[in-house]
Parts: structure tokens; C-alpha cells; sequence
């Protein structure tokens, strides 16, 4: 176990290629290639990351990309981790715990493929599955929907108030919602990006849902030409009426008339009936997000 160093970035971008390549023979909703002069620069230039090797050839990685100081988390990238075997990655965490502790972590937290072998050896290390990402293509077209009772429109920062009352209604049951002033920041600066679409469902011009989409840069796990669906929310007074199912529909075909081939979400998975919602609009989960305090 050691600081990753030059001689070990080869190495290591060799595994992380591999393993890309591997998790989308497994899963065709996963991208399979990557740029490779993108990869070698970012894993030359992480800083904080550490490799196992075991006779002369490396068996694990472990890389930073931030430790958020404000909420106390040291933050894995995506790929930036690679085990032989789950007692690999136990001393990976080890040989990082002092260094994330001092950069003011007190836990940590990773994007994974969601696969039992790589969640179980996150657990192993204290980690907790809390968010999942699924995907579903966007072709042949979502079910049809009959005739959505609401109205869709694009809002913008004159809707702010109008958004942040719908952004609230998003905020799971019995945990902390951001601060107001952040919250605020967040929402206004979604409603002015011209590449977001801000969707505000109404019905007889009064606001009942919302659904944030974006369009996703390429980034590595997913496919090309991807759309990032958030902040799906239901006016909690009209729940389990199946408007937030005709909304996701109405949105899914608004992508894909604009071209989009993939749809990725996130989605928390404290509550069951989200986890189920989600998957019953035929998104299926790619990748888990797995967080954890840091060991003593
Ligand atoms: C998740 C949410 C958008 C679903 O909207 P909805 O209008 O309640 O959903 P529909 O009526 O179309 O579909 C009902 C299904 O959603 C699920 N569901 C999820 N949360 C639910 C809730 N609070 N109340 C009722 N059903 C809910 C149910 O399991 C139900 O499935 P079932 O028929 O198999 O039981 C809505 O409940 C909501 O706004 N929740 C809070 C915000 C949130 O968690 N958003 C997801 C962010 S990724």
C-alpha cells in the first residue's frame, strides 16, 4: 500500500479501462469505452490517491476527487476506486483514512456500479447504500400516456417563488432540507442556465409537480447523449394518483422528440415507494452511491 506515484499511473489506468469495459459487457445501459488521454491525466493528477500492489503488480486503487469540507466528506470519482478483493479495498480506506481526516473528513463517498460484490465490499468497510443512479433508453418510445391531466411549462427566474415551493415539496420526509439561502442560490441558478429546462406542471394554472432536466456532459459510465432528469416532485396533497407517472412519461417524450437517446436519474433509497417508482418507469439502477464514516 502506497501513495500513487508515476510508475504506478499506467498501471492503474490499464485496470480502470478494463473494468469499464467489463461492467458494460455486463450492462448495455453503461458506456464502455473512455478517453484514455482524459483518464491518464486525471489519474496523474489526482491528488490523494494511493495503489495496492502485490508481487510487483498493482491489485487496488483508491483516489480523492474533493473532500467537501462543509459537509465533511471525502469524495471517490468515478473509477476511483478498483479492488482485487474486498480486504484490498478495507486497506485502501486505511492507508486514506489519516489523510481525509486531516483535509476534514469525517466520513466518505463513492459512486460504484451497483453489483453485489462491489456494494458488499463498500459495506465491508462501514458504507451504507444511499442513492441510486438508474438509466432507461429512451427508445422505442416511453408508454403513451392518455392525455396527462396538467400543463407543462418551462419555467424561468420569474418563477422563483413558485420553485422553491415545488423544490421544498422534493425533501425527504423527516431529514433537513438545505439552507433556505442555498436552496435559493441552487434553484435560481437552474431557472437562468439556458441548458436546463426547469418543468412546472400546472393544473388550471396552479403549479402541482415538478421535473428538472439537463442535458449531461459525456462523462465516464455514461452513454453518450444522455439527459439528467431532478427534483421530480409531486404536490404532497396529490400523491399516488399517478401524476408524477404522467408527468416522468410527458418529460421522457419531450427528450426524445429533442433526440436524447438515455435518461439517468437518481433517486435516494430510504423510501421504498421511490425506489419502486422509478423502476416501474423502466429505469433500471447502473450505479449505487455508497457513503460511510470514516474508521477509527
Ligand atoms: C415520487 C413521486 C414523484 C411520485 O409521484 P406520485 O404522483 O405520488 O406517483 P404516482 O401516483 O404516479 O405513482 C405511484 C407510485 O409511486 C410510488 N410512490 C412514491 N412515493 C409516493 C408517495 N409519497 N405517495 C404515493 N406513492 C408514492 C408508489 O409506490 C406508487 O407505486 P405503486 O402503485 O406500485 O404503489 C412523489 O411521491 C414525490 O414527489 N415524492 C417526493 C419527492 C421524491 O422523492 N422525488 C423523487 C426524486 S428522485
Amino acid at each position: 500500500m502506497r501513495p500513487l506515484g508515476p510508475s504506478d499511473v499506467d498501471g492503474v489506468c490499464e485496470r480502470v479501462i478494463a473494468r469499464v469495459a467489463a461492467a458494460a459487457a455486463r450492462c448495455d445501459l453503461l458506456e464502455g469505452t473512455l478517453d484514455r488521454g482524459a483518464l491518464r491525466r486525471a489519474v496523474a493528477n489526482v491528488e490523494g490517491a494511493w495503489v495496492a500492489r502485490s508481487r510487483g503488480r498493482v491489485v487496488g486503487h483508491l483516489a480523492t476527487a474533493m473532500v467537501d469540507r462543509s459537509r465533511g466528506r471525502a469524495w471517490v470519482p468515478p473509477d476511483g476506486a478498483s479492488f482485487d478483493s474486498p480486504a484490498v479495498l478495507g486497506a485502501l480506506v486505511g492507508a486514506a483514512t489519516p489523510v481525509w481526516r486531516d483535509a476534514g473528513a469525517v466520513g466518505f463517498s463513492a459512486w460504484v456500479y451497483d453489483e453485489p460484490v462491489e456494494v458488499g465490499a463498500w459495506a465491508a468497510c462501514g458504507a451504507t447504500l444511499r442513492a441510486r443512479r438508474g438509466v432507461r433508453v429512451l427508445s422505442p418510445p416511453p408508454d403513451p400516456r392518455t392525455g396527462a391531466a396538467f400543463a407543462l411549462r418551462r419555467a424561468d427566474i420569474d418563477d422563483l417563488e413558485v420553485a422553491l415551493t415545488l423544490d421544498r415539496w422534493g425533501d425527504p420526509p423527516g431529514a433537513p432540507g438545505p439552507e433556505e439561502a442555498e436552496r435559493r442560490r441552487e434553484v435560481a441558478d437552474l431557472l437562468e442556465d439556458p441548458d436546463v429546462d426547469y418543468l412546472v406542471a400546472e393544473i388550471d394554472g396552479r403549479p402541482i409537480a415538478q421535473a428538472v432536466v439537463m442535458p449531461l456532459a459525456p462523462r465516464r459510465g455514461s452513454r453518450a447523449n444522455a439527459v439528467h432528469l431532478s427534483a421530480v416532485a409531486v404536490d404532497p396533497e396529490r400523491r399516488g394518483r399517478g401524476l408524477g407517472g404522467d408527468l416522468v412519461g410527458s418529460v421522457l417524450e419531450r427528450v426524445r422528440v429533442a433526440g436524447y437517446a438515455v435518461a439517468e436519474v437518481n433517486w435516494r433509497t430510504r423510501d421504498p415507494r421511490v425506489e419502486r417508482f422509478w423502476r416501474a418507469r423502466g429505469f433500471t439502477p447502473t450505479h449505487a452511491l455508497v457513503e460511510g464514516p470514516l474508521p477509527d
